[in-house]
């Protein structure tokens, strides 16, 4: 059975998530990031797996306008869908706003893959951006969820990765 894995990225950590999922699958697995083109023709796929990372709490909009220029079709697919952020809070609610409640319906499996502050590929504007949320946040939890703005921050979530392989390969 051949899976498509599409996805986009801005620092590279959806891209590292999709290629450790892209291990774990069964099959025949081909990866598309959808900032470097169109997707191939899905008629040749069983199952699609979507994915994006989270910025101000939105989806890229390549995701967002694939899912919408392929509604039909991917209802018609296995479908799995993920996200990649740093927020380990409400993620059910960030994928509802990712994705249409009509794939969400009928996909197979959904997930949070966690995510990377990559401070090294930051710009100054977006390192302004992480050091405001990482001061709110200290005041609103404590010293335990602050980031260190001096080195990149890796939070990737194997364990999801791991199950929603497994529910994808059990489609
Ligand atoms: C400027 C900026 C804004 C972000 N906004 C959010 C956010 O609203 N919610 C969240 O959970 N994570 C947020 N993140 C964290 C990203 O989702 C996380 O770094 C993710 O791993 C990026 O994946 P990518 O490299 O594939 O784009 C933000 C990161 C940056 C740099």
């Amino acid at each position: 059975m051949n899976t498509l894995v599409v996805y986009a990225t801005k620092h590279g950590t959806t891209g590292k998530c999709a290629s450790m999922l892209e291990k774990k699958l069964e099959g025949k697995v081909q990866l598309h990031n959808l900032k470097e083109g169109k997707a191939p023709q899905l008629d040749q796929y069983s199952k699609v797996i979507i994915g994006g990372s989270i910025y101000a709490g939105r989806i890229q909009k390549e995701v967002s306008e694939f899912c919408s220029q392929n509604i039909n079709e991917l209802k018609n697919k296995k479908l799995g869908l993920f996200i990649c952020c740093m927020s380990d809070d409400n993620i059910d609610k960030q994928l509802t706003d990712s994705f249409p409640q009509e794939l969400l319906n009928c996909s197979i499996a959904k997930e949070g893959f966690g995510g990377e502050l990559l401070l090294s590929k930051m710009n100054f504007f977006e390192r302004f951006i992480i050091k405001m949320v990482s001061k709110a946040k200290v005041k609103e939890k404590g010293n335990d969820s602050k980031v260190d703005i001096n080195k990149d921050n890796s939070m990737i979530l194997h364990q999801n990765i791991e199950k929603f392989a497994g529910s994808i390969n059990n489609a």
